[in-house]
């Protein structure tokens, strides 16, 4: 009971942490093609290639005798089902696992990892793929499959919360992509789960240049583990515990999101900040930057205004009404007033907007009015209390700040790119640096 319990949690993660490009469209069968980014409709160009090229690098720090494998997972974009990657002649291939044995979950018993013995190695991928992950792991991760109530079968990642599953003890981390013919490649350095394994990545485009998001500072999870023994000593939250040691050293800082998974003791964090927020604002109006003007994402776009009405945050522009959300909301970004449902772009835009505001704390300071703003950029967030200092930290230790530490952190004013997210319309391959 215990493992299907967190198999479920897995499954939950994945969805919740892949779901901002594509879960609608696969869940519900909405136009595939209606991308959306940090509540984005996305520009779409037709150069695709859908036979990107992914080089994983062990950089020098890596041990030669260490040994690393690579793990490809995601959705095909025709049937919307989960497809793995596995070596088949000289190449790779999709296929979509089976051996599915009630709700038990049973490991893929195909081989599906890829060791990454030289210090380079390059995979093609075969075709398009969606809200894909490049895993990577000092050592072998196991995917599981199970039948759901409906005897569908589903596929449960790694879960590094779960005792019993072997990435549990293990340094592991990957890279997300969206990879297909009208858009292109989108891809992003992921934290919103944990921080493990030190990677960083870079795309070059068909014309030759390159694009860089250079990821996490060498000694990254030591920093941000002792930072976070700091900040407990500092305000008695139990951010030391999101920490996890194997023999003696830090192997993994887990996202407040992630131990609030299985711990209950920071599901009150923000409650005082949240009545705060929601009194100050039932006597001063609340104006989302939608940063859209008919579909395109810019600089300053349409104001959506709101403001808190017998206990709930009423927005104009069909935005509609929030409810006051509870710490757990603003921690997944998904459930509650944040749920991912069926819904219009300016509430998209909303949702994720107000989310952001609450992981970096920026909704009660000077200019905190609009959201997000050109006066409140990267340096404004995580300064005032409560806040995520796990976010805090990781952006800390990223080179440039740039990576997702929380769903939403694509949420950004200006030109601003917190998220390291790259885009490529007509890319030709994707580096992968992996670091000790
Ligand atoms: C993790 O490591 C601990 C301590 O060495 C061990 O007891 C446990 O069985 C390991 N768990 C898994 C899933 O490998
Ligand atoms: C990273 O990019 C992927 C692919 O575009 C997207 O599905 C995912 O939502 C992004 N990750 C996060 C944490 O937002
Ligand atoms: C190459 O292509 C990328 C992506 O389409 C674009 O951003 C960049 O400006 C182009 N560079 C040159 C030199 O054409
Ligand atoms: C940003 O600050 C300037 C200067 O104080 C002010 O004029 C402007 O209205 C502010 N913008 C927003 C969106 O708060």
């Amino acid at each position: 009971m215990r493992s299907l319990l967190y198999s479920v949690a897995a499954v939950l993660a994945l969805v919740l942490n892949q779901s901002f490009v594509w879960s609608r469209a696969i869940h519900t069968g909405a136009p595939r093609d209606r991308l959306t980014q940090g509540g984005h409709p996305v520009l779409r160009s037709r150069d695709g290639n859908a036979n990107l090229e992914i080089t994983i690098h062990k950089e020098d720090s890596i041990n030669p005798s260490d040994s690393y494998n690579a793990y490809v997972s995601g959705y095909d974009p025709e049937s919307h089902q989960y497809v793995l990657l596995r070596p088949a002649g000289d190449g790779y291939e999709y296929f979509k696992p089976g051996g599915a044995n009630g709700i038990t979950p049973t490991p893929i018993t195909e081989s599906i990892s890829i060791p990454l013995k030289d210090r380079m190695t390059k995979i093609t991928l075969p075709g398009y793929i969606v809200s894909a992950r490049v895993w990577l792991a000092k050592g072998e991760l196991t995917f599981n499959v199970l039948l759901d109530g409906d005897n569908k079968v589903v596929v449960t990642e790694p879960d590094t919360n779960n005792p019993t599953d072997p990435a549990y003890n293990l340094s592991c981390g990957f890279i997300e992509l969206t990879n297909v013919d009208k858009d292109g490649l989108t891809t992003n350095l992921s934290f919103v789960d944990w921080v493990g394994l030190l990677l960083g990545m870079s795309v070059t485009h068909q014309n030759g240049t390159t694009e860089d998001v250079p990821g996490l500072k060498p000694d990254s999870v030591d920093n941000i583990c002792n930072s976070l023994k700091a900040q407990s000593e500092k305000d008695k939250r139990p951010w030391d515990k999101m920490c996890r040691q194997v023999d003696g050293k830090w192997l993994r800082a887990y996202s407040p999101n992630m131990y609030s998974q299985l711990n209950k003791d920071m599901l009150d964090y923000y409650d005082s900040y949240i009545n705060d927020v929601w009194d100050h604002y039932s006597t001063t109006p609340l104006v989302i930057d939608s940063q859209d003007n008919n579909g395109v994402k810019v600089v300053s776009g349409q104001p959506i205004t709101c403001q808190v009405k017998d206990g709930q945050l009423a927005c104009d522009q069909d935005a509609g009404v929030f409810a006051k959300p509870t710490t757990a909301d603003i921690w997944g970004c998904n459930s509650g007033t944040f749920e991912n449902i069926e819904e219009g772009d300016h509430r998209k835009e909303v949702k994720a907007r107000l989310c952001a505001a609450f992981h970096r704390s920026t909704l009660l300071l000077e200019g905190g009015s609009t959201q997000p703003s050109p006066n409140l950029t990267a340096p404004s967030y995580y300064t005032v209390d409560p806040t995520n200092h796990y976010s805090r930290l990781v952006h800390e230790n990223l080179q440039g700040g740039r990576g997702y530490a929380f769903p939403y952190d694509d949420v950004n004013p200006g030109m601003e790119n917190a998220a390291g997210l790259i885009r490529s319309a007509n890319p030709q391959s994707l580096k992968i640096h992996l670091m000790q």
